[in-house]
């Protein structure tokens, strides 16, 4: 096993899934002097490792104030530890790597949406470093205890949130397998946290989206897997973000209506309509 404490800078970007055109400035991030922010935020990352403290706190102060930047620093820094907290709990390396992998996936996905090295994501990716997510197969899952109502659960019981990550299609085969796989993951490695039920809150369960597209689509396939509850919410960037990587609703009219998606997402909005965000539950299986 790699001695996690003295992991070079390029396995441990091997492990983010850093792509070639942001290894420079992550490799900055790692190598120079920390940062006291940087040491701030690794603190409050050791603190919650394995905690279900899914609170994302606003760490600076005047004399200290946290960047974006800093955090970066510090997850990035931040993987020998996590590493080596993964190792303790024998979860595999395969799943290590998938699971940190999304730390490269939202610096690419900024680079696309703002086309500079960054992560306007940086808060989500607090899960994956305090061991609170881990992507098996397609779907990543959040361990963790509903603040909100969830049909069957009860106060205080631990259940999976589903997250679809930009990778590929969703087909019915990679969905199940995965679901499947969260299962036997979840009991093996963190059996006293037992999970039953795993909830989905997306613009894809927005029941919009499966009224008006292809009913043996991935997406709708993958909707119906879910038993719908609760009130959808208003989000209307959701769906223009998802499908067009942008955060602005201005000038909609010059985005590509190529596919099927992006037609739905832009008549509806054309038409007066806001997108939702849907809440739907299921049983894992055994
Ligand atoms: C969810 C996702 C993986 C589904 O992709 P998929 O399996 O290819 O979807 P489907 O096969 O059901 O696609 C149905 C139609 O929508 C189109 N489509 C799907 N996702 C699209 C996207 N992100 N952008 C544009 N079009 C998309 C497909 O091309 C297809 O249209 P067509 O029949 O005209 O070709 C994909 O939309 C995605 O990566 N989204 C970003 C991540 C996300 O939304 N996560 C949820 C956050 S809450």
């Amino acid at each position: 096993m790699i001695p996690h404490t003295a992991l070079r800078t390029d396995l441990a970007l091997d492990y983010l899934g850093v792509a070639d055109e942001d290894r420079q400035q992550c490799q900055a991030l790692i190598e120079g002097p920390v940062s006291p922010a940087a040491q701030l935020v690794q603190e409050y990352l050791s603190a919650r490792l394995g905690s279900s403290d899914a609170s994302v706190p606003e760490l600076g102060t005047p004399e200290v104030p946290v960047t974006e930047r800093d955090w970066l620093e510090a997850m990035v820094r931040f993987v020998p530890a996590i590493l080596t907290w993964h190792a303790e709990k024998d979860i595999p390396d395969a799943v290590s790597r998938d699971t940190l992998a999304d730390f490269g996936r939202n610096l690419a996905i900024n680079r696309r949406v703002h086309g500079r090295f960054g992560m306007d994501t940086y808060k989500w990716l607090t899960n994956v470093f305090s061991g609170r997510i881990f992507q098996l197969g397609r779907l990543q899952y959040l361990i963790h205890q509903p603040t909100a109502a969830v049909p069957g659960v009860s106060d205080g019981e631990w259940i999976l949130g589903v997250h679809i990550p930009e990778d590929g299609g969703l087909s019915q085969q990679s969905v199940s397998e995965s679901l499947t796989a969260a299962s036997k993951f979840f009991a093996t490695h963190f059996p006293a946290q037992p999970v039953r039920i795993a909830n989905c809150e997306s613009w894809l369960l927005d029941p919009y989206l499966a009224a008006h597209i292809d009913e043996w689509s991935n997406i709708s396939r993958f909707a119906a897997l879910f038993t719908p509850y609760g009130t959808p919410r208003d989000e209307p960037t959701d769906a223009v973000y998802f499908t067009f990587r942008t955060r602005s609703m201005e000038n909609l009219d010059q985005l590509p209506r190529t596919t099927a998606l992006q037609k739905v997402v832009l008549d509806r909005i054309a038409a007066g309509g806001a997108w939702q965000l849907g809440f739907g539950y299921l049983v894992l299986p055994h």
